[in-house]
């Protein structure tokens, strides 16, 4: 894992920016899994202004979204709402190029096999974005004795179900569908987002190189090709 630091979130927005676009110039057509939240908000409203002044560069890219949250409305603040407007719409991302949970699923089972499918026959991912959670989580692969190597339905942590993408939502999830271990680690690249408050004591469990399942996100370090970019907040490392 190579880590770079930055001294602010959009230094290192423009820095993630200048890696997706040199992936997609590589490969028009890469297959891009998306985290939501706000960590790569400012990656997404780069890739946005690029779109505005050549906006050929995305006409063949696809999208799949890492995680959801079950049991919100599509439209009031779930993974799919955040991406259709800081993604799919501003990059004009054809439905057939896009990929994503359903957060209204009735049949959990049948909607991660579904997504399982997607994963199989449009994979492998080329490129994933990840942000980190407070706890160490990836997409929603909570701490845990033991790992869901793919899509799965997660039992949200206390910290999730704080998030700030769900402070205001009036259904408050305590599920959520993701990708799992296996699916993430089976990605070419991975640019992993490490910015906002309350990261200090994660990041630094990250940063030791110590792996573990109750720091999910330890396991990048098994992974030969991610760039993890973290604004740094003084004693992070
Ligand atoms: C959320 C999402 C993740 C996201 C992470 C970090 O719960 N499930 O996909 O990457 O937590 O979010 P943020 O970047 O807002 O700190």
């Amino acid at each position: 894992m190579t880590i770079t630091y930055f001294d602010n979130p959009l230094l290192m927005s423009e820095k993630a920016t200048e890696l997706v676009l040199e992936e997609i110039t590589k490969n028009p057509s890469l297959l891009l899994c998306a985290a939501t939240g706000s960590s790569p908000l400012p990656l997404y409203e780069g890739l946005a202004l690029k779109a505005q002044r050549k906006r050929s560069l995305f006409d063949k890219i696809r999208i799949l979204l890492l995680d959801e949250w079950l049991g919100l409305p599509s439209n009031e603040g779930s993974c799919n709402g955040y991406a259709q407007e800081k993604i799919i719409a501003p990059l004009e991302v054809a439905k057939e190029r896009y990929f994503n949970f359903n957060s209204e699923a009735d049949d959990i089972a049948a909607e991660c096999k579904r997504m399982q499918e997607v994963l199989d026959k449009e994979g492998p991912i080329d490129l994933c974005i990840l942000g980190l959670g407070k706890n160490g989580h990836l997409g929603f692969n909570e701490p845990a004795d033991e790992l869901q190597p793919h899509c799965h339905l997660a039992n949200l942590s206390l910290k999730s179900q704080e998030h700030d993408m769900v402070a205001k939502t009036s259904a408050k999830p305590v599920h959520g569908l993701t990708l799992g271990m296996q699916d993430i680690l089976s990605a070419k690249k991975i640019i992993l987002l490490v910015s906002g408050e309350g990261k200090e004591v994660v990041a630094k469990q990250l940063l030791s190189g110590e792996i573990t399942n109750q720091c999910p996100a330890t396991w990048l370090w098994k992974h030969d090709n991610v760039h993890c970019l973290m604004v740094s907040s003084g004693d992070m490392h």
